[in-house]
């Protein structure tokens, strides 16, 4: 039996990092969908990743381990779309062209975080001060073509 130290009684937020590396679109979506079906109401996840790294792709595996549709499509002009399934909506938005806090609260984001909803932010770094502290952060990296590394940081559930 292993018995593990800690002051905290619970994993603390952030504690918990897992990686895994993915060749293709596909295997992308198949992990955010493992991803996905450990998400409860009220998590925020913050992607981070450069252009074309994967984060609406990801989003498409999240929505179906929600159990929501998988039509997922980039919230690029609409800055946020919603994906309403019978237990749970999800709310996917792009923060490339947020640039301060009003334009944030004009999205909507601080309305959403009332723990009744699931939130994917795409381009979370434009908006890292205004992140929840239950964030489950999300890192897409560009490895080749085809190739990811994805980093997921929260808590004991991942
Ligand atoms: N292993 C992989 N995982 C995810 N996407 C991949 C992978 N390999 C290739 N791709 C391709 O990379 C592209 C990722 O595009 P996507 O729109 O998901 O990225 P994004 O991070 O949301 O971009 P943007 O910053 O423009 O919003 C897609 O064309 C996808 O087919
Ligand atoms: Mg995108």
């Amino acid at each position: 039996m292993v018995f593990i130290i800690s002051p905290y009684p619970f994993a603390v937020y952030g504690d918990i990092m897992i990686e895994k590396i993915t060749s293709s679109p596909e295997e992308t979506i198949e992990f955010a969908k493992e991803i996905g079906a450990l998400l409860k109401a009220g998590d925020t996840v913050a992607y981070t990743g450069g252009l074309g790294a994967g984060k609406t792709t990801f989003t498409r595996g999240l929505a179906m381990g929600l159990g929501l549709p998988d039509d997922v499509t980039s919230p690029t002009f609409a800055l946020v779309n919603e994906y309403k399934g019978k237990n749970i909506t999800l709310y996917h938005f792009d923060m490339y062209r947020i640039e301060t806090e009003f334009a944030l609260e004009s999205t909507g984001f601080f309305d959403y975080l009332d723990g009744r909803s699931v939130i994917a932010a795409e381009w979370s770094e434009n908006i890292s001060e205004f992140l929840p502290e239950n964030t489950i952060y999300i890192n897409i990296e560009r490895i080749s073509d085809d190739v990811r590394k994805i980093t997921v940081k929260g808590d004991d559930r991942f």
